[in-house]
């Protein structure tokens, strides 16, 4: 059985994607020169986007994991933000860059910049590879920007339905009977 046979089409192409983070890690190379750059990793769905990231940055930089709960196996959003899995690093004076896969209605980063705020970051900033504008709920924009997307569930890069489909190298949207089974 292939993935691709769940797809109902493909949003941003795998071409796309690699062009696209190449000139992000370009413009944040250029724009984090002689600072303390801390990628921080918001686990999983920003797993592709960051290892690709991180390989198109040429400046040194450093890089830590976060895990936060916000969905569970359903497609809509719970409002909550719990920690499930802290950095290993301390923030003071680090130039924090929080990379996540997408930007839907906003509320987990809402939440979770502030938090990382206190503790004492020299600056702090978002990279996302994608954004759903039309679905905000909190004031919240990515510093960093790849994609928007319309208003679709979509999975691949990183992005996941039920855990799966994670590893498509694509962004896509899945076929209405996938959801059924
Ligand atoms: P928020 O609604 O901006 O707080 O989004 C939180 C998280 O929900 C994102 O980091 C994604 O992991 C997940 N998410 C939001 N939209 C989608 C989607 O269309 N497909 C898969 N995961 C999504
Ligand atoms: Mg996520």
């Amino acid at each position: 059985m292939r993935m691709d046979d769940d797809v109902l089409k493909v949003l941003v192409s795998q071409e796309e994607l690699q062009a696209k983070v190449a000139q992000m890690g370009r413009d944040i190379s250029r724009d984090y020169e002689g600072k303390n750059l801390l990628l921080v990793s918001i686990l999983k769905g920003s797993v592709v986007y960051m290892a690709d990231l991180m390989r198109a940055i040429t400046i040194p930089c450093k890089i830590d994991f976060m895990v936060v709960s916000s969905y569970g196996a359903n497609t809509e959003t719970s409002g909550l933000v719990k920690i499930i899995k802290d950095l290993d690093q301390d923030l003071s004076g680090k130039d924090v860059l929080i990379v996540e896969d997408i930007l839907d209605t906003g509320v987990t980063l809402s939440k979770l910049k502030p938090m990382l705020g206190l503790r004492n970051p020299a600056s702090i900033r978002i990279a996302a590879i994608l954004d759903k504008p039309t679905r905000r709920k909190a004031d919240i924009h990515a510093d960093y920007l790849g994609f928007e997307v319309p208003d679709e569930f979509v999975v691949g890069y990183g992005l996941d339905y039920d855990e799966k489909y994670r590893n498509l190298p694509y962004v896509g949207v899945l076929k209405p009977e996938v959801y059924q089974k």
